[in-house]
C-alpha cells in the first residue's frame, strides 16, 4: 500500500498512516478547534452590552454550526456506515461511538446558539455568564471527539477504505450543500490561521481555482472576523 505523508496541524491528536490522504479532514478539524477557541475567548471577554458584536458573533456561530453539521452529516451518512461492515467488534464500537458523540455534541451547540441569539437581541449579563460555561463545555466535548476520531476512527478509514472510495467522500464533502455565500466563505474559513506550509499544501492539492477564490474572499472574511472577535 502506498503511503501518503499525512498533515499534522496544531491541536491535532494523530495522523494515522495509510493510503488515504486525510488532508481535508485535518484542515476542517483545525478550523473547528480554532473557532471554538476564538468563541470561548470572545464570550469571556465581550461585554454583554456590545450588542453589535454579539450580533456578529451570533452570525459567526451559525456559520460554524453549518460547517460542523455538514461535516458530521457526511461522516454519519458516507463514512461510518461503509466501514461498519468491514471492521471487527472493536472497530464497530469505535464507529458507534463516533455517531453517539455527534449526538451528544448537537444539544450542547444548540444551547450555545440560543445564548448567542439572546445576546444578539440585547444585553443580559446572566446569559453571557452561562454562555461562557456552555461554550467551554461544548469546546471540551468537541475537542475530545475530534481526538477520538483522529486516534481511532481514522485508523479504520486507512485500513478499510480504498483511495477511490475516500476520494468520493472528499468530493462530497468539498461540494457540500451550501448556499452560495456559505461556499464562498468556506475557503477563507479553512485557510484562516492555518500554518503556511499547510496553506501551501491545500493550494497545491486543490489547484488554481482555490487560490483565486481565496484572493477574492479573504479580505471580506477578515473584516467580518474583526467585527465578531474584537475582544477575543
Ligand atoms: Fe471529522
Amino acid at each position: 500500500m502506498t503511503m501518503t505523508q499525512q498533515l499534522m496541524l496544531p491541536g491535532q491528536a494523530a495522523a494515522p498512516d495509510g493510503p488515504n490522504d486525510l488532508t481535508g479532514m485535518f484542515l476542517i478539524h483545525h478550523a473547528f478547534r480554532r473557532d471554538l477557541r476564538a468563541f470561548a475567548a470572545a464570550v469571556a471577554n465581550t461585554p454583554a452590552h456590545e450588542t453589535n458584536t454579539w450580533r456578529a458573533l451570533d452570525e459567526r456561530w451559525k456559520l460554524f454550526g453549518t460547517f460542523l453539521h455538514h461535516h458530521h452529516t457526511i461522516e454519519d451518512a458516507s463514512i461510518w456506515p461503509v466501514l461498519l461492515d468491514r471492521v471487527d467488534a472493536a472497530g464497530r464500537a469505535t464507529l458507534e461511538a463516533m455517531e453517539a458523540e455527534h449526538g451528544e455534541i448537537d444539544p450542547l451547540l444548540e444551547a450555545c446558539g440560543a445564548g448567542f441569539a439572546k445576546l444578539a437581541a440585547g444585553p443580559d449579563e446572566d446569559v453571557r455568564r452561562s454562555l461562557e460555561i456552555r461554550v467551554v463545555a461544548a469546546a471540551e466535548r468537541l475537542s475530545r471527539h475530534l481526538a477520538h476520531e483522529e486516534t481511532e476512527a481514522l485508523v479504520l478509514v486507512q485500513q478499510h477504505l480504498t483511495t477511490a472510495e475516500w476520494e468520493v467522500v472528499e468530493k462530497k464533502s468539498a461540494k457540500g450543500e451550501y448556499t452560495f455565500r456559505e461556499s464562498m466563505t468556506a475557503v477563507p474559513w479553512v485557510m484562516h490561521e492555518l500554518p503556511a506550509d499547510a496553506q501551501k499544501r491545500l493550494l497545491t492539492l486543490a489547484g488554481p481555482v482555490l487560490a483565486v477564490l481565496w484572493r477574492l474572499t479573504r479580505g471580506g472574511f477578515l473584516r467580518r472576523e474583526k467585527t465578531a472577535f474584537p475582544y477575543a
